[in-house]
């Protein structure tokens, strides 16, 4: 593991991964010219569609953080006084917006020593890790900029108990058997006493879930579309993102909002570093991300057959949302 860069007094180290992961030219010689088309979403993150999201979970019909945010309100007192952790240990932390109310409460309960975060975004990483560490200076902050689809074995584990988040439904964004995969993988990092805290998004209304995702001042099209600049900049590409339309919608059948970029004519794309050429037909789409609806007992069902023990699940009156404070009872060895 390397020390790339120290901002403040904050150290970023940065995670190799720990097992084989296609790099973006792989991914998108297999996925996006494949059929159907579609691409990992972890690329919707770079600076700019961080920030986009960023700007997303503002938006007054992306009621997902807010909802989140005002559930975590009600429960970190209790889920603090459960785990008493040592180290609070984020995945896919973002800018860590949520994270202030977790840190206070856990540190009225008992010392907290270290609060660590895990994303695949290092400007998102730093922004909220430059932040705690102000209002916190007696934390240790540290930051880890890594892929979480590339195992975790290469991850230091700070010591004991562990609180461990994984919020803003992001479970959702992996398909099913990635998801019991990545939680397994969590659980491996876990020792008795250890507990996840999990934001998992629920089914509703389903105007609501459409409106979510098709916010009205344009700004999920613009993070979708950003995908493709992503593509320019890293494979020389020429995709023209104003002639993809940005496209979600709530399947049913499987649950979940399906992201997409449309074609919006026909048009012959040219990604320079491949040496390839993509033919799009008017219609033609790339599937970008997917956010799968959780039932209380498809939710539950996910967690135990990851191998956690349910320990709380929280819900707001209207169950737009859930959290879930699950153990972990396996073996201590690593
Ligand atoms: N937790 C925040 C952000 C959720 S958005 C919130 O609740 O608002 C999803 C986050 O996961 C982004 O910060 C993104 O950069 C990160 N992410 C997406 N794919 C990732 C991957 N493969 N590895 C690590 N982080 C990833
Ligand atoms: N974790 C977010 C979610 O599932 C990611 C997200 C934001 C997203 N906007 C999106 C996923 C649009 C798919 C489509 O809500």
């Amino acid at each position: 593991m390397d020390i790339t860069a120290g901002v403040g007094e904050l150290t970023t180290q940065v995670v190799p991964p720990s097992r084989p992961v296609p790099t973006l030219a792989d991914d998108v010689r297999e996925l996006l010219l494949g059929s159907p088309r579609s691409l990992p979403p972890k690329y919707l993150y770079d600076e700019a569609g961080s920030d986009l999201f960023d700007q997303i979970c503002r938006t007054k019909e992306y009621y997902v953080t807010r909802t989140e945010d005002a559930l975590l309100t009600n429960v970190v007192g209790s889920v603090a006084a459960t785990v008493r952790p040592a180290t609070v240990f984020e995945f896919g932390s973002g800018m860590s917006r949520k994270t202030p109310q977790i840190i206070d409460a856990c540190s009225r309960v008992g010392p907290l020593a270290t609060y660590a975060a895990f994303d695949i975004s290092p400007d998102a990483l730093h922004a909220g890790g430059r932040a705690l560490q102000a209002r916190h200076p007696e934390i240790d902050v540290q930051l880890f900029v890594g892929d979480y689809t590339a195992g975790l074995d290469a991850l230091p584990v700070p010591e004991g108990p562990r609180l461990f988040l994984f919020l803003g439904g992001t479970i959702g964004n992996f398909p099913e058997t990635e998801g019991i995969r990545f939680l397994r993988d969590l659980a491996a990092r876990m020792e008795p006493g250890d507990f996840l805290l999990m934001g998992a998004d629920r089914i509703k209304d389903h105007q609501v879930l459409h409106d979510a995702y098709n916010d009205s001042e344009g700004l999920t099209a613009a993070f979708n579309q950003n995908v493709l600049r992503v593509l320019n900049a890293r494979l020389g590409a020429d995709f023209e993102p104003e002639a993809f339309r940005h496209d979600a919608i709530y399947s049913e059948q499987r649950s979940q909002i399906e992201m997409r970029l449309v074609a919006t004519q026909p048009q012959t794309v040219t990604i320079g570093r491949l040496d390839e050429q993509v033919r799009f037909a008017p219609g033609e789409s790339i599937l970008t991300e997917v956010s799968r609806k959780f039932s209380r007992e498809s939710l539950e069902h996910l967690v135990r057959s990851a191998g956690f023990r349910l320990h709380r699940h929280y819900t707001p009156d209207n169950q737009y949302f859930s959290l879930v404070l699950a153990g972990f009872e396996g073996s201590a060895a690593r």
